[in-house]
Formats: C-alpha cells, structure tokens, sequence
C-alpha cells in the first residue's frame, strides 16, 4: 500500500493542514510528539515550516541531527496521536524505552534519512533542517527541506488525495484543541467558472 511520491507532490499532502507526528532520531534514541502546525512555504524544492517547542525532546534531538520526519496519522491514529503529544519522550527511562517502545508503536525505517517512519500513518516526509540560526533562536519554528515522501495510495495516489469515504479509517485529523479532533470527510472538486 505504500509507495514513493514524487518530490513535486510532496507539498499536497499537507495542502489541507493534516495534524502530524514529527519523528526523530538522536544516538539510537527514538522519539515522536504530534504537530497541529506545519506548512508547505515553497514547492521546489518542497519546503515546510514546522513549530516544535523549545521545551519540547524532539527540539533537543532535531538540534542534535538536523533531521526530521513527519508522519501523517488518520482517524484510526486519534488515540496515538493525543498520546505522544501530551507526554515527553524526556520522561522515558534511559537508555531502553522510549515513546514507540513504551506504547507499543511500530515503526519502519525511512529511505533517505534513516529516521524511524510510524506504520499505520498514511504519509511520511523526512526532513532536513535549513540551518536559519537567527529563527531557531527567536521562533519555534523550523524550516525543513523534504528529501522523500510516500503516501498510503489507497488514499493518495499520483499527487491527488482520495477522501472519497472509501477508507474512512484512513482519513487526515486535524487538531480542534484538547485532543478533539475534525477528521477530513468529503470533498467537492470546484471548478472555474465562465467570466
Ligand atoms: C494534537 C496535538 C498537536 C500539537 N501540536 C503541536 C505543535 O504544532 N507544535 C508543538 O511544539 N507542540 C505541539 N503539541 C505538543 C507536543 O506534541 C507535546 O509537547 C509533546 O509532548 C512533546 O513531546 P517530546 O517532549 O517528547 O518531544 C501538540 C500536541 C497535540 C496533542
């Protein structure tokens, strides 16, 4: 179900503003924390803001390595995504456990960057940071370039999201506050209109 898609495409499939799971690697340590703001702010090559708190263990560990992912939950992901975004992965016990470990979360590893991508997502980006010292110190923000992504093409295939109620377990959260999510349910094609 899972296959590459093309660079160009990338930005589509955080067009419609998807919750995501940003994922990292630091010396062998994994984590995961979920992120209601994340946006496309250039197509090529595909480039996206991303807020990651200052007190957050995935700001220490992006520090560290310069590397991210970001993975695209669905509504069968509610749970998963409310979890690793209200816990830290700083409050894992060293060096054995950590988010994926302790709540049971399958991960798989990415083709470009070798970070861990999570199983059951329906798109995954990785990420390289763009070094902007100046925002990183003033802003949560990070501006990353995206240098794979592929999509579960049941639900996005040849750059186009399906929510066509097909998959309805396999549709986009996004984040209302307090772990209240909207899903992505229908969608209508507009069309330009004769002038
Ligand atoms: C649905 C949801 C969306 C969130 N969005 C963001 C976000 O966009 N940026 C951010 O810094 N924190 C966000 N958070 C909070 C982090 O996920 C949270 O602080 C997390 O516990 C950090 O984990 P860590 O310390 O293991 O990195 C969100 C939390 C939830 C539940």
């Amino acid at each position: 179900m899972r296959a590459p898609v093309q660079l160009a495409h990338a930005s589509r499939l955080l067009n419609h503003g998807p919750t995501v799971l940003v994922s990292t690697i630091a010396g062998g340590r994994r984590n995961l924390m979920a992120a209601a703001w994340s946006m496309p702010v250039e197509f090529t090559p595909p480039r996206i803001a991303v807020v990651v708190d200052k007190n957050t263990y995935t700001r220490e560990q992006v520090a560290k390595t310069g590397m991210l992912a970001l993975n695209l939950p669905c509504r069968a992901l509610a749970d998963l995504t409310y979890t690793v975004g209200s816990v830290s992965g700083r409050d894992d016990p060293m060096p054995a456990e950590d988010k994926f470990d302790r709540y049971g979360i399958a991960s798989f590893t990415g083709p470009a960057l070798g970070l861990p991508l999570v199983e059951g997502c329906i798109g995954w980006l990785e990420c390289r940071v763009i070094a902007e010292p100046h925002t990183e110190q003033a802003y949560d923000t990070f501006f990353v370039e995206v240098v794979s992504a592929s999509s579960d093409t049941r639900v996005f295939a040849n750059g186009r999201w399906m929510m066509d109620g097909r998959h309805p377990e396999l549709h986009t959260l996004h984040h209302l506050g307090a772990g209240l999510f909207a899903v992505a349910a229908e969608t209508v094609q507009g069309r330009v209109m004769a002038g």
